[in-house]
């Protein structure tokens, strides 16, 4: 029934974690496996849409019907991201991108020595603020995982990023966020008004994140 809703719709889907290397052996990265954002990108393609995957590392195979690009790093990230932004109708981020990255990265592997070892870390670039900055056409939605404060936090990230939605889940709550095959999410819109959903299978939080969509674009034409 949803077949057709998103025909003609080009959607950009980001999913999974980056990998911020430190040297040619280790790096720092998060818990995302890649199912929240891939169960998008399939339920995006079951709507009709013409979907662009861009995946960090996950032990997923690539959704059927999507252009799939994996990179690794925020850097990369962003540069893929920018490759596709323009064209896009639907932007939506679900991706755990790192915030941080150690500010060098060695050429060869580091020795251990005795005592303490100290990494500094820079920031990276943030995808979705930049997108915000640069939006025309584009729908943006931004996840927000929390841990605490989830509502503050996720109305600041509306307005900060300047999103059109922010899918927000705490990622504490049993049956929600990373790696589960569930999530129980929270949609905040820039009306101000907020839809609880329940505990629900990734593959069904997709779609209520996707019909919510149809229905904003449908009242924004
Ligand atoms: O992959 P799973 O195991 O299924 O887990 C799903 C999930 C928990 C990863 C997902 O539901 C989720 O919450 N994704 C967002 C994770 C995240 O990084 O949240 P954040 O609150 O740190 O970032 C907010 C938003 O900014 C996100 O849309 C993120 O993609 C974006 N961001 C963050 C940092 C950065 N440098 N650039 C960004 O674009």
């Amino acid at each position: 029934a949803n077949g057709s809703l998103l025909k003609g719709k080009k959607v950009l889907v980001t999913a999974g974690p980056t990998r911020e290397k430190l040297d040619p052996v280790r790096f720092f990265s998060n818990h995302s496996t890649g199912k929240m954002g891939y169960a998008i990108a399939e339920a995006a393609f079951a709507f009709g849409a013409d979907v662009t995957l861009i995946s960090g590392p996950t032990s997923l195979p690539d959704p059927h019907g999507v252009k799939t690009i994996r990179i690794e790093s925020a850097q990369e990230m962003y540069e893929e991201v920018m490759n596709y932004f323009h064209d896009s109708d639907i932007v939506i981020k679900t991706a755990a991108v790192a915030d941080y990255r150690p500010k060098y990265v060695a050429k060869d592997k580091i020795k251990k020595q005795p005592g303490d070892y100290t990494i500094v870390m820079e920031r990276t670039v943030d995808i979705l603020k930049a997108l915000g900055e640069q939006k025309t056409k584009q729908f943006l939605v931004g996840f927000a995982a929390e841990t605490n404060d989830v509502e503050r936090y996720a109305k600041n990230k509306l307005e900060s990023k300047n999103a059109d939605m922010i899918v927000a889940n705490n990622v504490v709550q049993a049956g929600a966020g990373f790696g589960t095959d569930t999530n129980i999410v929270t949609l905040f819109k820039r009306d101000g008004s907020k839809k609880e959903l329940p505990l629900l299978p990734k593959s069904e939080v997709a779609k209520e994140i996707l019909l919510e969509i149809c229905r904003e674009l449908e009242a924004i034409v």
